[in-house]
Parts: structure tokens; C-alpha cells; sequence
């Protein structure tokens, strides 16, 4: 490749990520999409953990509105990191001490994931609570 096609390639591409925010910004909107198609037959649309099977379960589907996180699979001291979600969502909570019922989404590609996390992010309402 020689260096005008270059130039003109690395160009585009900034021109890309000026238009498009960041290449890589996660899609809380996209993310909510498949959180409410897979994921919130337990933890709820509303993401409170009251979806209809996971009302019935024991531990109970973590709240997300709350956002208190239980594991630290990074293991950087810090739990309910994005990467520490990004972890449990794509293996499973038993692999970190957690319950089987959370089961791995090996079948979500890391920018679906990345996009659900950005979802649950948006889930988080208990420090503003509504009067
Ligand atoms: C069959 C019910 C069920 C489904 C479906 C389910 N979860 Fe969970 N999830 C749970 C339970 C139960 C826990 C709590 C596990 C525990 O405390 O050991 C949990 C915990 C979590 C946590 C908390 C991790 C932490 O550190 O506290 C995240 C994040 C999560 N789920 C994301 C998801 C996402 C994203 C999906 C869909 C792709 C999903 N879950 C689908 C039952 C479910």
C-alpha cells in the first residue's frame, strides 16, 4: 500500500470516529435489546430482579437498581467493575462462587456484552430515589 492510500485510509477513519462519537462506544440502547430478550426473564425489564423466573429464585437475580455488585472476577480489589460484569455475563457466576443459575452467554459476542453493560449502567436508580 503506498503512502497516499494510507493517509487517505487514516483519514477516513477519523472522519468515522468525529461522526460517530467513539468507533467503539457502547450501545446501552442496543444492549437493552438483548438484556430484555434474554436476560430479564430473571433480573426484570426494570432490571429490580423481579422478573417472572427470577422472583422464584434462590439467590435472588442481583438487583440492578440498586448496583451493588458481588463479584470481583478481575480480582482487582474492586467488585462490579465493567469488567468484572463483562466477566460473570460471559462465563458465569459459578465460576467466581456464584450461582449456576447465572449461567455463561458464551453465545454473545464482547461488543453485545459491552453493550449490555452499558444497559445495566442505565439501570441504576437507587440513589435517586423518586419522592
Ligand atoms: C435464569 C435466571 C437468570 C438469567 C436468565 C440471567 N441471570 Fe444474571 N443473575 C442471576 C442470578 C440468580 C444472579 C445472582 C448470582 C449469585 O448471587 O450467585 C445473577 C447475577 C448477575 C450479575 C451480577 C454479578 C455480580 O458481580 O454481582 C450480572 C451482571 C448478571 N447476572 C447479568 C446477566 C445478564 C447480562 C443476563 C442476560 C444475558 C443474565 N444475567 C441472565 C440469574 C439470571
Amino acid at each position: 500500500m503506498n503512502g497516499r492510500m494510507t493517509t487517505l485510509i487514516i483519514s477516513l477513519s477519523f472522519a468515522f470516529m468525529a461522526t460517530s462519537g467513539s468507533a467503539w462506544a457502547a450501545d446501552a440502547a442496543a444492549g437493552a435489546i438483548i438484556f430484555n430478550a434474554n436476560c430479564s426473564s430473571c433480573h426484570g425489564i426494570s432490571g429490580a430482579g423481579d422478573g417472572p423466573v427470577g422472583a422464584a429464585l434462590t439467590p435472588p437475580p442481583r438487583d440492578f437498581t440498586v448496583g451493588d455488585f458481588a463479584f470481583d472476577p478481575n480480582e482487582d480489589g474492586a467488585k462490579g467493575a465493567d469488567e468484572d460484569l463483562t466477566l460473570v455475563i460471559k462465563n458465569g457466576a459459578m465460576k467466581y462462587g456464584g450461582s449456576p443459575l447465572m449461567a455463561p452467554w458464551p453465545t454473545l459476542s464482547d461488543a453485545q456484552v459491552t453493550d449490555i453493560v452499558a444497559h445495566i449502567r442505565t439501570l441504576k436508580t437507587a440513589e435517586a430515589p423518586a419522592e
